[in-house]
This record gives structure tokens, C-alpha cells and sequence, in this order.
């Protein structure tokens, strides 16, 4: 795998921008999720609104990904493509944006509520959310980069959840998915150095079921839980700084 790349002063102030975008496009995206909204329509609105604030959505075109975001309600893990699927009332539902605003790459997902779903539901999003903010809690100089798996994966457990590790959070900024790959559940003291000016992305994926994914074989990209179960996740993109972390998509400060 390649080195770990260290951003210039320069590449953060973009990385920053582009980061800022991808947050405020979640932000104004909260507006559509309710019950009767297609996901395809949703992503309608998200490609709109990139493109408005000049930048372009890193997912279209990705791989043969089609569209601006990925959109993953309840049982679906990540990479959800948007379709016809209507949200319904009680649905738990992803939206995941990347943007590309002056050639930098921002990656942030969150949670969404379609009214008010059970309390089953929202346990297991809250938990999640603690997961990414337990792993934030680990970025620091000279602590070891699985110290953030391990510690999510601890919380997951400890509440009952299983950890997602077919898929993985990953240094990003010059380009969609660089070194290292950061995983979510992993042993302790293991893996490379944090040092101040690495940006990569923490996205724990956390299932009230098993942890196995299984991608939609009809799309190629829609991963589901194996047993239908409920799947959340949140995402932001961090930067290392001199004395612990900056999430660079956390603009609302939603913790
Ligand atoms: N944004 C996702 C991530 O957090 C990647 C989506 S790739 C796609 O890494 F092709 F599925 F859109
Ligand atoms: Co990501
Ligand atoms: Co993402």
C-alpha cells in the first residue's frame, strides 16, 4: 500500500472547503427525507445543490457508480443506490456525500429520521453515532491508528451490535479513497503512527444483527445486512492536528 500522505497548509484550506460543502449538502438534504420521498429524487436534489455551490460529486462516475450520493435505509449497509424506493414513516436512512470543490475530496454520511421510528431503531443509530465520536476520541500525534477500531468496536459490542469490516474508513483528500484503510474493529497498539497533516475518514457501519454484508447483485453496489437486519453509520473526515484531530465535516457539531 502507499505511504501515507502528509497535506500541505495549502491542500487543508481546500480539503477544509470542499469538507464544509459536503456537510452543508447533508444539511440541506434533511428537508426531503420524510415519509413518500423517492431516494432517486433525493439524489436529484443533492446533485443540484453541489453543483450550485461549485463543486461536483465525487460518487458519479466513481467505479460506474451513477449517482451524486449513496443513499441506505434500514437494512442496507453503505453504497445504497439511489432508485424508486419511497421512504416510508419509521425508516432509518444514510445519506453519504462526497464532493470535489477545487479538486479536493470532503466524504461525510449521516442518520436521517423518516418521523419517528422505534426506539429499537434510534438506540442503534445513537450508538453509532457514540462510535464515531469514541473513535474521534483516539485521533491524537503518536497514538497508533487502530486504537480508533478497537475502541468503536469495544462500544459496539458492549451494547449488543455487531462491526461491519468488509468495508472501511480511508484517507482521503487529494483523491477519493487513499492510504491508509481504517478499519473498525482491530487490535490495540497496531497499525501506522498518527502524525499531525493526515486526513482520512472514521465511518463505522454498526448492525443490530450479524456483521456479514452482501452487495445487491442486480445494482453491484447495494450492501445489504445478511439477515435484513438494521444498519447505521456515520462518517466524518479528520484531520490530525498538533494536539488531537479537526473534524473537517463536523460544521454543525451534531455531538
Ligand atoms: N462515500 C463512500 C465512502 O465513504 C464511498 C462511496 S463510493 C460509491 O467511502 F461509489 F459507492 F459511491
Ligand atoms: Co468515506
Ligand atoms: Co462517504
Amino acid at each position: 500500500m502507499s505511504a501515507i500522505v502528509i497535506k500541505t497548509a495549502e491542500q487543508i484550506e481546500g480539503i477544509r472547503k470542499s469538507a464544509k460543502l459536503a456537510a452543508e449538502t447533508l444539511k440541506y438534504l434533511e428537508q426531503f427525507v420524510v415519509p413518500g420521498m423517492k431516494t432517486i429524487d433525493i439524489d436529484k436534489k443533492c446533485e443540484e445543490f453541489v453543483r450550485d455551490n461549485g463543486a461536483v460529486p465525487a460518487t458519479k462516475g466513481y467505479r460506474g457508480f451513477k449517482h451524486s450520493c449513496c443513499i441506505s435505509p434500514n437494512e442496507v449497509i453503505c453504497h445504497g443506490v439511489p432508485n424508486q424506493t419511497v421512504l416510508v414513516h419509521g425508516d432509518i436512512v444514510n445519506i453519504d456525500v462526497t464532493t470535489i470543490l477545487g479538486g479536493y475530496y470532503g466524504d461525510t454520511c449521516k442518520m436521517y429520521y423518516v418521523g419517528e421510528p422505534s426506539e429499537y431503531a434510534k438506540r442503534l443509530v445513537e450508538t453509532t453515532r457514540e462510535c464515531l465520536q469514541i473513535g474521534m476520541d483516539q485521533c491524537f500525534p503518536d497514538n497508533r491508528l487502530n486504537n480508533i477500531g478497537y475502541n468503536i468496536a469495544k462500544h459496539a459490542q458492549k451494547n449488543g451490535y455487531s462491526v461491519v469490516y468488509e468495508f472501511c474508513g480511508h484517507g482521503v483528500g487529494l483523491k477519493f479513497h487513499e492510504a491508509p484503510d481504517v478499519a473498525h474493529i482491530a487490535d490495540a497498539n497496531t497499525g501506522p503512527i498518527l502524525k499531525p497533516g493526515m486526513i482520512f475518514t472514521i465511518e463505522p457501519m454498526i448492525n443490530a444483527g450479524k456483521a456479514r454484508a452482501k452487495v445487491d447483485r442486480k445494482d453491484g453496489w447495494t450492501a445489504r445486512t445478511i439477515d435484513a437486519k438494521l444498519s447505521a453509520q456515520f462518517e466524518h473526515t479528520i484531520l490530525i492536528t498538533e494536539t488531537g484531530y479537526e473534524a473537517l465535516t463536523d460544521v454543525y457539531h451534531e455531538f
